[in-house]
Parts: C-alpha cells; sequence; structure tokens
C-alpha cells in the first residue's frame, strides 16, 4: 500500500472515528506482558480490550485531546494534567467492573497504582498510543509524538506516560523522555517505566519530578 502525506497528517478525532480507532487501540494493545498479565485468555481479552477501550476513546473525546492520521491508522490520547485531579474511585470501580466483568480487579489496580505514581506538575498525560499493528514501524508513531511535542514545547509544557514494555520505552527515550522509577505490578506482573519529557529550557530540559506517592481516599 502506497502512503501520502495526507494519510499522514495528524489531526484531531471525532465521535465519526470511533469504530476504526477503537479497533487499532483493541489490535495495538492486544500483545505483551501488560495485556497477558491483565487478561491472560486472548479471547476473553479482545472482548475486555474492545471495551475498555471504547470507554478510553470517549473518555479521551470528553476530557482530552485524541489524535489521529488522515487514514485512521494510528491515534494518541493526551490529557492536559495542569493541576491535579482527584481520585474518583467509587464510580471508576464500576465502570471496571461492568468492562472488564471476572478481570477488573487487575484493571482497578493498574489504574490506582498508575494514579498514585503520577506527577503532580502541570503536564500532558500521554494515556495511550497505538498505531495499526499492520502499520507498525513506518514512523507513524514518531510523526503521533513530534506533532503535539511540538505544541508542548511552544507552551512550555512536559508530558508523562507510562511505557509497558523495553521496546516501546526506547521510542520515548529517542523522543526526550527519560525514564524515572518503574512500578513493579503485584502478582507476576509486569515492569513499567515511568516516562518524563521535560519542558524546554536554556540548559535542556526540565528534570523528572521527585517520586512523591499520591494519597488516596474515596
Ligand atoms: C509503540 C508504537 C505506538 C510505535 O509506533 P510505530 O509507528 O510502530 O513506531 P515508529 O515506526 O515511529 O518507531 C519505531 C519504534 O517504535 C517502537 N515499536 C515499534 N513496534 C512496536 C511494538 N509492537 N511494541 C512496542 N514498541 C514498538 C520501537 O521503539 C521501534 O523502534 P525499534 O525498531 O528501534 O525497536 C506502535 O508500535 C504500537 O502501537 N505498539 C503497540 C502498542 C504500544 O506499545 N503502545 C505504546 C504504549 S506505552
Amino acid at each position: 500500500m502506497t502512503t501520502t502525506n495526507n494519510d499522514l497528517a495528524v489531526r484531531l478525532a471525532t465521535e465519526a472515528d470511533a469504530g476504526p480507532l477503537i479497533g487499532v487501540l483493541a489490535d495495538a494493545f492486544h500483545d505483551g506482558p501488560l495485556a497477558d498479565w491483565l487478561v491472560p485468555d486472548p479471547d476473553d481479552r479482545r472482548t475486555v480490550y474492545h471495551r475498555y477501550f471504547t470507554d478510553a476513546f470517549h473518555h479521551g473525546l470528553e476530557h482530552g485531546q485524541v489524535h489521529t492520521t488522515g487514514d485512521q491508522t494510528a491515534v494518541a490520547i493526551w490529557h492536559p494534567r495542569l493541576e491535579p485531579i482527584p481520585a474518583d474511585t467509587r464510580d471508576r470501580l464500576e465502570a471496571l467492573e461492568r468492562i472488564a466483568g471476572a478481570y477488573a480487579p487487575k484493571f482497578v489496580l493498574l489504574e490506582e497504582v498508575f494514579d498514585v505514581f503520577h506527577p503532580e506538575e502541570p503536564h500532558h498525560y500521554l494515556a495511550y498510543l497505538a498505531v495499526d499493528p499492520q502499520r507498525q514501524n513506518r514512523g507513524i508513531g514518531a510523526a503521533l509524538l513530534a506533532d503535539h511535542h511540538r505544541w508542548l514545547d511552544q507552551h512550555g509544557l512536559p508530558a508523562y506516560l507510562e511505557a509497558s514494555n523495553m521496546r516501546n520505552r526506547r521510542l520515548y527515550l529517542r523522543h526526550g523522555y527519560t525514564a524515572g522509577q518503574t512500578i513493579v505490578l503485584p502478582t507476576e506482573g509486569p515492569i513499567i517505566w515511568r516516562m518524563w519529557r521535560g519542558a524546554p529550557t536554556a540548559n535542556g530540559r526540565t528534570p523528572f519530578p521527585p517520586t512523591r506517592p499520591r494519597r488516596r481516599s474515596g
């Protein structure tokens, strides 16, 4: 398949992109140590991931920014975190039980651990970056990242994300992120690398903020 510049032009996604982009998210995240840990059965994973990313996509449209490419083969979901957000535990717990059924406890644990170690300094949070598995390794993920990084640099804002394996960690290191303290998920879970891309300064980028686990209530 030939790729044109229009195919790779980054734009904001809308509700009309839901079908293809939820498919890209569910397919791209289907394999890997985090997926194996969350939903070990691959058939159940397909069902649960479709529901999970349907929720994540709509949450992104409503509360954040969802970016895609002209050909809808990639998606990035960013959430501006310009001030700390309160933990909304009871509603989220119920939503995760609806989405993941018997697998909900691990999703709850994952989100709670991510939340506890989330930096409170103002930044944009890259919740998900996914490229259609048939189109990976052609620079599409890098193009989506670079597009928003340009905007963040112009506005003097850092970025934060959790990398779920060594390979995507490498991609982020190449794009100006540094790795902070890791998270090791319990019950034989995988390692997660917390990554920070500081705001530009005259002397490089602002450093990874010190790890201060957030208190949760509710
Ligand atoms: C990670 C991902 C978004 C990168 O997009 P891409 O268009 O494939 O990447 P690019 O061509 O711009 O850059 C290539 C780099 O991406 C990373 N990458 C590529 N395929 C990957 C995959 N299946 N899993 C993890 N990282 C991958 C690697 O760092 C690769 O460089 P390398 O060949 O030196 O290892 C995409 O591969 C993907 O959707 N992977 C599965 C989901 C995922 O891991 N998302 C990130 C969550 S933190």
